[in-house]
């Protein structure tokens, strides 16, 4: 059997190998400066034990990243996505559909019931992406990134895993 000339891109957690190509990504992928990580930013993200900091990669190139922090609070862990952004040339294949969905998963394993962000009020395609995960918009960030520049806060509730499990096992038993 031969190697696959064009393995599917892995999700991987982020190494400091990984700074360079992930701030090409968010320089290439955002207007102003200041939504823009930089590598410093970025650097403190992978070490910080409160964040999730993911890659797709392909042999020998990073595609897009996401990360995610998550904070125990009085009512729970809330998680809280960052930045996900993918390469221009590599949109449209299901690249940050998948990387949002293992932040998620990952955001789950720490026990968040929780998940807000937010996003340009103007970013179709993101916003398309999280309502399609479960996302809805909680309210309107007026001059959020810069005057004229507004954001809409969206939130994502979750029941705990274990909770989840018990719905699934009575509905199990109700069939
Ligand atoms: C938003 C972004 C991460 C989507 O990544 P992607 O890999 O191209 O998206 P996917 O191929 O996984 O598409 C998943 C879903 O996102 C939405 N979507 C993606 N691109 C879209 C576009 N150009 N227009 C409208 N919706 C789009 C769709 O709902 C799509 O599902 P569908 O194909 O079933 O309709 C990517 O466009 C990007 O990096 N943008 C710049 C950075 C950014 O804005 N990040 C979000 C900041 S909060």
């Amino acid at each position: 059997m031969t190697d696959d000339p064009h393995p599917a891109p892995s999700i991987r957690a982020a190494t400091r190998a990984d700074i360079d190509p992930i701030a090409v990504i968010e320089a290439l992928s955002f207007y102003s400066i200041d939504e823009i990580f930089t590598p410093k930013q970025i650097a403190r993200l992978i070490r910080s034990p409160n964040a999730i900091v993911l890659v797709a990669a392909s042999p020998g190139s990073i595609l897009g990243w996401g990360a995610v922090l998550h904070k125990r609070t009085r009512r729970g862990v809330t998680g809280r996505i960052y930045s996900i952004a993918i390469h221009p040339d590599a949109r449209g294949q299901r690249l940050g559909d998948a990387l949002a969905r293992e932040l998620i998963r990952q955001l789950r394993e720490h026990a968040a019931t929780r998940i807000y962000l937010e996003v340009r009020t103007d970013n179709e395609a993101a916003i398309r992406l999280y309502k399609s995960l479960g996302f809805t918009v909680a309210r309107t960030l007026s001059d959020y990134y810069a005057q004229d520049i507004h954001a809409y806060s969206m939130r994502m509730d979750m029941l705990p895993i274990s909770d989840e499990d018990s719905v699934s096992v009575s509905v199990t038993r109700a069939t």
